[in-house]
């Protein structure tokens, strides 16, 4: 249970030598308060961190706001791999560790990658594309599992101003079609393969029957990663080690302007069809730098461990951006965490002297489950903080990681971000004491608030929607192709104010606590999914007449789908339906979106209008009260 008034202190040493605090002590703030309070400034704020990234040329405006549209750092000249990777050729940070790559199977070599390594790849990766034709603004969709090549991939299309769309290696080729088709990819890089739980996951099977229907794709990019047979279209495929064979390890970076676009990343809302979220170089640069030199607080001795995958907004920002903008070394695993069992990762810890481990409360929930006694038999010392994010982390969970991962040393940072937010806005820093379960306050340059149903400020422990008051640097700018539905989604509800479908409370601390969406989207495994995604896979089934989705609790993974399903005339109710409307989810989409259960109805409930009334099935399932159904049909 939550206990508003269980608290834990920072321990002091920590305090003492934390980044955030030398920042305080730089402008003359002694406590979190006056930080805080001083940070709602928040141009002056961010102005500050700006400063401490290298620009081409100086931006003359911080900001331009036209709500909902924000501009940041107008005037710039900027290039956030100038800040990732080139700044750091001319110092000792070149021969530094950047990425420690351990494969899944424990038979291959774990690679060091430095800097200085990954700039020659990224270089002759950059020039292979543009020998290709890909030029600026031109769209290249990335299928890569959790190799070093995604990154350098990442970074080669930012460094000649191409715009990245990652999608998921666990996406199917039905997902990763709709976003290569929206995207208007002009080139999709994969690999061959990759292992997951000790099994081969073939990707260019996927890839090659996802563009079979996309135009735009002239050629693909296939990184050797398992020396597995694959069909190569001639003129169209390309192995990823011919093509840059014979390339300069020089590579000019372009030199963008502060707003031109980074990358998209596609996530679920309460529609069918994903959300391109769209995201710039400088004020995206600049969000993620500072949030992890404060809330995870990077120095030159960690070592860093964000265990997400790059196939998320987490990974993005926290495995590839900004840890190389700080100059980190950071630990990037292949493949699943209890693989070949559930010690993989805490041997990992010990055999690295990991610093610093950011990961999901499913997985910790996951940890939980297989025993403590996996992580005893390793040694942790090294570890002195560590990080959640993705789902609200209950608190048994919390303690559990606590007192087994941290040694009762480690404060833990819960860390509130979105896809949308591009980094983390809601969060502890080191010096923040701590409530098992909350999300603690604003990160200093943010507001936030929950609000009511109709947009005042909720009472303390009051249930209400959480919002965000001002822009921040690394905000979605807009959503791919279509600027009214970024409108609709995110501005409407509370005009000009930004909704984050979350449903939440304060308390009488100022803390937040987190209590899961307010929507129509689930959070499985830490990963979002629309209830609409689901639904309209299963509609998709020729035995499918409607199909309602709902989200249930489950023990590990935060949510799993339920559904609900009427069949057609001539189709028959049985176990083995099930398992195959089971089955074709999980094809149609990916594995996580695979119903936990299916339950066959005669009739949905509908409103008069027609529309499923997704919340009384939820009422059923949960056995809750059901609450007005003034609306429905009959
Ligand atoms: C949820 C992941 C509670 C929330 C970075 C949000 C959280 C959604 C937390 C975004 C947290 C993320 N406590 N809930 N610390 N962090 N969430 O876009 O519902 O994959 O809206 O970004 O995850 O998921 P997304």
């Amino acid at each position: 249970m939550a206990d508003n008034n269980e608290i834990y202190n920072p321990p002091a040493e920590l305090v003492k030598n934390a980044n955030i605090t030398k920042f305080m002590e730089k402008h003359g703030l002694k406590t979190l308060d006056e930080l805080l309070t001083k940070a709602q400034d928040y141009e002056w704020f961010w102005a500050e961190m700006a400063k401490e990234l290298e620009w081409y040329k100086a931006f003359d405006k911080i900001l331009e706001w036209n709500n909902p549209f924000a501009k940041w750092y107008l005037g710039g000249k900027f290039n956030i791999v100038h800040n990732a990777i080139d700044r750091h050729m001319n110092t000792k940070t070149a021969d530094k560790v950047a990425f420690i790559y351990e494969p899944e199977p424990e038979n291959e070599k774990v690679e060091r990658w430095t800097y200085r390594q990954l700039n020659t790849e990224i270089c002759k990766f950059a020039n292979a594309l543009k020998k290709l034709g890909v030029k600026k603004g031109d769209r290249i969709t990335i299928y890569l599992p959790m190799v070093p090549q995604v990154a350098i991939a990442m970074l080669a299309c930012a460094k000649i101003g191409a715009i990245h769309s990652v999608v998921f290696s666990g996406f199917s080729s039905g997902s990763l079609k709709d976003r290569i088709i929206d995207a208007e990819a002009k080139v999709l890089i994969t690999a061959d393969g990759a292992y997951r739980r000790g099994k081969l996951v073939e990707l260019k099977k996927n890839a090659d029957e996802s563009v079979k229907d996309t135009p735009s794709i002239q050629h693909v990019i296939v990184f050797n990663r398992a020396d597995t047979k694959v069909n190569m279209t001639e003129g169209r495929d390309l192995w990823w080690h011919e093509i840059t064979a014979q390339e300069s390890d020089q590579c000019p970076t372009e030199q963008l302007d502060s707003e031109d676009m980074l990358y998209t990343l596609y996530t679920s809302g309460t529609t069918g069809k994903p959300k391109g979220i769209v995201h710039v170089h400088a004020g995206y640069a600049v969000g993620t730098y500072a949030t992890l030199k404060f809330i995870f607080d990077l120095k030159e001795s960690d070592i860093w461990w964000c265990a997400a995958d790059v196939g998320w907004v987490t990974g993005h920002s926290y495995i590839v951006y900004s840890p190389l903008m700080l100059g980190a070394t950071s630990v990037l695993y292949e493949g699943a965490p209890d693989f070949p069992n559930a010690g993989r990762w805490w041997k990992t810890i010990a055999r690295e002297k990991v610093t610093v481990l950011y990961t999901s409360p499913t997985a910790i929930r996951m940890h939980m489950r297989y025993g403590e006694k996996w992580a005893g038999e390793h040694d942790l010392s090294s570890l002195r903080l560590l990080g959640s994010v993705g789902e609200p982390i209950n608190p048994e969970a919390w303690r559990w990681y606590y007192k087994y991962i941290g040694g009762e040393r480690c404060p833990i940072m819960d860390t509130w971000w979105q896809t949308e937010t591009g980094h983390i806005l809601i969060t502890p820093l080191p010096i923040t004491p701590l409530k098992p379960g909350s999300a603690t306050k604003p990160f200093p340059g943010a507001k936030a608030n929950v609000f009511t149903q109709d947009g005042h400020p909720i009472k303390p422990n009051e249930n209400g929607f959480a919002v965000l008051l001002t822009p921040w640097p690394g905000m979605l700018r807009t959503l791919y192709k279509d600027p009214e539905r970024y409108k609709e989604v995110y501005w409407s509800r509370f005009p000009g104010i930004y909704l984050t479908g979350d449903s939440c409370t304060i308390d009488e601390d100022g803390y937040f606590w987190f209590r899961g969406r307010a929507d129509e989207v689930l959070n499985v495994a830490g990963h979002r999914l629309g209830t609409a995604e689901v639904e309209s896979a299963l509609v998709a089934h020729a035995a499918v007449a409607e199909a309602a989705v709902i989200g249930v609790p489950h023990e590990v993974k935060g949510d799993v789908p339920k559904a609900y399903v009427t069949l057609k005339v001539g189709f028959e109710k049985s176990e083995e339906l099930k398992k195959e409307l089971k089955d074709w989810v999980s094809k149609e989409i990916g594995p996580i979106a695979r119903p936990e259960e299916i339950e066959f109805r005669d009739k949905l409930p509908k409103t008069r209008s027609g529309k499923i009334m997704r919340r009384l099935l939820k009422a059923e399932a949960l056995g809750k009260p059901i609450g007005d159904i003034s609306t429905l049909e009959e």
